[in-house]
């Protein structure tokens, strides 16, 4: 490949986009400002747990084509620059912090060569690539900027970057979008949709996308108030209206809500940027969105309390889940773990297991009980909550688990478990949004 890539921002997204690009031919120098960081990923190991990115990482490594370095001026060489660094919620306000983003741009101007295109992929408030373009138009009139969201999940990052379902480019000019084009060209030949669009509307797809996820996730435990309140089943409301291909089966799920370190902080700061923008009342259905979301941990709470008393200092409680979601190891405002807390904090003694998770909960989480292992964590439990629908947890036995157990009482806060197969075992089985 004709084009030097450099990646700037080492974490999920940088160190997937690095492999990724490497993997597609092209030289890759990827900077980050942590060295322990940079130490593993030149090593070819992962900082974090993301299915299949692990192997393509040591086997990119393994090339020579892709590098890690905490020397900024290591990106000279690269025409084309993309920004992967994070956008935190800020901590006094729901609005994005924007420090590592305007940070990055500045660490890597003075080294930008005659020609070369910066690209952020960080998800920002509309206008911040216009202000950073005109930025740089001083301090490296000699390069461009231009804006390319990424839609990648985590659990499925290697797949979203190397066959997603499109790309978005925010450009200024012709130049910067045929720049983007070779760079995406094995990628476009698959047939992915592209999709040139201005820059403030290239920042405003990603953020209208994670909206529109989170709304129909909040849709869906909003139901699933109304079928606790009315006597239904949401998976059966759910799974009716899926079939309207105009709505979709997908991201109607209902249960604790969502987490992670997109949707939530993502639509906090598209209302702090609409309010600063005058557009506030368009947002104000975001802020529902939001209550929604976090009512869904409290009704679990309430549905112990229901179970075993309002005082729960004498109950122990195995949660089965602490990422966000599953096959990741990510805890960033996880619904389980802050339902796993919120129930210490009411006094209850609560043990938790994760495939992944246990470290990077433990870190955020220190005064939570863990166990490496599901038949220690429910020993002797009142009430068993499955809060992120791992595999492993489909496929427990519950004629096994019975004897294990104080009580045969489980609270299924993802419906992702098999009800039937609970109850025929002599299970108290609950589940939310269904009240039968
Ligand atoms: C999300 C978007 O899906 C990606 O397209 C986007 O690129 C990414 O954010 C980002 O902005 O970087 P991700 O955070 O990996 O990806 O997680 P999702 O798969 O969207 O799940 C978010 C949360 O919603 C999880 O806690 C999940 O358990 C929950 N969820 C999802 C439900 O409660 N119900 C559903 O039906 C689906």
């Amino acid at each position: 490949m004709d084009l030097t890539l450099s990646v700037v921002g080492c974490g999920y997204l940088g160190a997937t986009h690095a492999a990724c690009m490497s993997s597609l031919g092209f030289s890759v120098i990827g900077v980050d400002t942590d060295p322990d960081k940079v130490a593993m990923l030149s090593r070819g190991e992962l900082p974090f747990y993301e299915p299949g990115l692990d192997t393509l990482l040591a086997q990119e490594i393994k090339t020579g084509r892709l590098t890690f370095t905490t020397d900024f001026s290591a990106v000279a060489d690269a025409d084309v620059h993309f920004v992967c660094v994070g956008t935190p919620q800020s901590k006094d306000g729901l609005a994005a912090d924007l420090t590592y983003v305007k940070a990055a741009v500045a660490e890597i101007a003075p080294y930008l060569k005659e020609g070369a295109l910066v690209v952020g992929k960080s998800t920002v408030p509309v206008g911040t690539a216009q202000s950073l373009r005109q930025e740089l138009a001083q301090s490296a009139p000699q390069a461009d900027l231009a804006w390319n969201p990424e839609f990648l999940r985590e659990g499925f990052a290697v797949e979203d970057t190397l066959t997603p379902n499109r790309l978005v480019v925010g450009v200024a000019n012709d130049r910067a979008e045929e720049i983007l084009k070779r760079v995406y060209e094995p990628v476009i030949a698959l047939g992915t949709p592209w999709i040139r669009a201005d820059l403030p509307t290239a920042e405003l797809v990603k953020v209208a996308a994670n909206s529109f996820l989170a709304t129909k996730i909040s849709f869906i435990n909003a139901m699933a108030e109304v079928c606790e309140a009315a006597g239904g089943d949401v998976t059966v409301l759910a799974k009716a209206i899926g079939y309207d291909p105009r709505i979709g089966n997908r991201f109607l799920q209902a249960g604790i809500g969502f987490g992670g370190g997109c949707l939530p902080k993502d639509i906090r700061a598209f209302m702090a940027r609409a309010e600063e923008l005058g557009a506030k009342q368009a947002l104000e259905f975001l802020r529902e969105i939001d209550a929604i979301n976090l009512r869904a941990r409290q009704r679990v709470i309430d549905v112990v309390r229901s179970e075993l008393s309002e005082d729960l200092t004498q109950y122990k409680i195995a949660v089965l889940g602490a990422t966000f979601k599953p096959d990741s190891d990510d805890v960033r405002d996880s619904p389980a773990l802050d339902i796993a807390a919120q129930l210490q904090a009411a006094g209850a003694t609560v043990v938790v297991h994760d495939p992944k998770g246990i470290e990077p909960a433990r870190k955020r989480f220190p005064n939570l009980q863990y166990s490496e292992n599901v038949a220690e964590c429910i020993k002797a439990a009142d009430l068993i909550l499955h809060l992120t629908e791992w595999r492993e947890y489909r496929e427990l036995d519950p004629s096994l688990l019975g004897p294990l157990v104080k009580n045969k009482i489980i609270i299924d806060g993802r419906n992702a478990l098999d009800r039937d197969l609970w109850r025929n075992a002599g299970w108290k089985f609950h589940a939310l949004g269904r009240t039968d």
